[in-house]
């Protein structure tokens, strides 16, 4: 594979970056025009509703390109008529492209190789799988949505080597240093939702916002779910606890999920003089549960939700096998304590054959530690 094509590639990706986590439910995206081996425009996917990277890049271009100009675009340009038109008619009424140079394929049933076939319709010579692993992990929620209508569902622990995510008496900070700590803050910046238990959340008093140590703003999801099955919230909100979750500049946006046994009870009815929003699901099974609130993401159009918890969510979470897609940081450290907190709890795994594996895994140093992360 030509090593310029690479180059440009990882640009396009770059640039596509610059969007991080600003536009769901659409993709990242990238796009760079290249005239005689030199890039002359840059662009990027900002926000949904708004133009594609490919005509970003047109229009910083502000001229026709020349004849036997590439563009470059980390995803297959779309060819359907969206809230704005299709690239693959831009591209090819701009004239001038002789080749596109493509990363990963759009795998909505609309598209789907499609756009490619317009192009080379239209006369243009394209190459497409140029860097397609990384184009393709940039949009590991985009990606599930367009192919499943479905929402990608994250679970995030940090542990020590010996699997252990707070000692026997619950303290837990910090396990993982801040080079991971800061990068766990970048992919809740990825996602559209978060979601953690109401142990977790008073344990720690969560915030389950994104800070960055680079002096933006701190950044808060469209929505933020607090897992509560018996509302054990309650109790402390009543006794006077403030949690961050309900009382910060963006309370609107969290609410507490818990089981249909508990619409009615004095509990529920406490959160609600508080003003908490309360959603309740079926729970005859976690399996159920799990699927009610992934299926009521989906209508609401959140397309990603990233779930961070203790040993007993995320081990029901493990269980249920609803979740897509793991972030597991693991520190250089051992606690050697059997009683100690574990990241999933009970599940029974009677052999090797029952453990769950992970597929596209991919790992990266953080300092000393590590981020493993892959599918379920
Ligand atoms: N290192 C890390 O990554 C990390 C992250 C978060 C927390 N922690 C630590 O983990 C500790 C808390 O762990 P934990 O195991 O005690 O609690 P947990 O697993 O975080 O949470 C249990 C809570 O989840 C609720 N829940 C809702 N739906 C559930 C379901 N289907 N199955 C199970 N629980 C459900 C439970 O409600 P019901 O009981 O009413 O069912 C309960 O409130 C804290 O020390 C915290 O600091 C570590
Ligand atoms: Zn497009």
């Amino acid at each position: 594979m030509d090593e310029a094509w690479q180059n440009w590639m990882r640009r396009a990706l770059a640039l596509a970056q610059r969007a991080w986590g600003d536009t769901h439910p659409n993709p990242l995206v990238g796009a760079l025009i290249v005239e005689n081996d030199r890039v002359v425009a840059e662009g990027w996917h900002e926000r949904a509703g708004g133009p594609h990277a490919e005509i970003n890049a047109l229009r910083a271009l502000g001229r026709p390109p020349r004849k036997g100009a590439s563009l470059v675009v980390t995803l297959e340009p779309c060819s359907t008529q969206g809230r704005t038109g299709a690239c693959t008619e831009a591209i090819l009424k701009a004239g001038g492209i002789a080749r596109v140079i493509a990363g990963a394929t759009d795998l909505s049933r609309a598209h789907a190789g499609n756009g490619f076939d317009v192009l080379r319709t239209g006369g243009i010579d394209v190459v497409t799988g140029v860097l397609a692993g990384e184009c393709a992990d940039l949009n590991l929620i985009f990606n599930h949505w367009a192919a499943h209508s479905r929402t990608f569902v994250a679970l995030k622990t940090a542990s020590t080597l010996d699997g252990r995510i707070a000692t026997r008496a619950g303290q837990s900070r910090w396990i993982t240093g801040p080079e991971a700590r800061a990068d766990v803050m970048r992919w809740r910046r990825y996602f559209p939702a978060i979601a953690s238990s109401a142990v977790s959340v008073m344990a720690d008093d969560a915030r389950l916002t994104s800070r960055c140590a680079d002096g933006a703003a701190e950044w808060c999801p469209a929505a933020r779910f607090v897992f509560d099955r018996s509302l054990r919230l309650a109790e402390a909100i009543a006794k006077g606890r403030k949690l961050r979750v309900f009382e910060d500049a963006f309370a609107g946006r969290t609410t507490v999920v818990s089981s249909n046994a508990m619409e009615h009870s004095a509990q529920a009815a406490v959160l609600r003089r508080h003003g908490a929003a309360l959603l309740f699901l079926p729970t005859e099974n976690d399996s159920v549960f799990f699927e009610t609130f992934k299926r009521h993401c989906a209508d609401t159009g959140l397309t990603g939700v990233w779930v961070e918890g203790g040993a007993k969510f995320l081990g029901a979470w493990l269980r249920a096998r609803t979740a897509d897609y793991l972030f597991h940081y693991t520190a250089p450290v051992v606690m050697g304590d059997a009683q100690a907190l574990p990241a999933f709890e009970g599940k029974e795994c009677p052999s090797l054959a029952d453990a769950t594996v992970l597929h596209e895994v991919r790992r990266t140093s953080l300092g000393n530690d590590t981020l493993t992360r892959g599918r379920f």
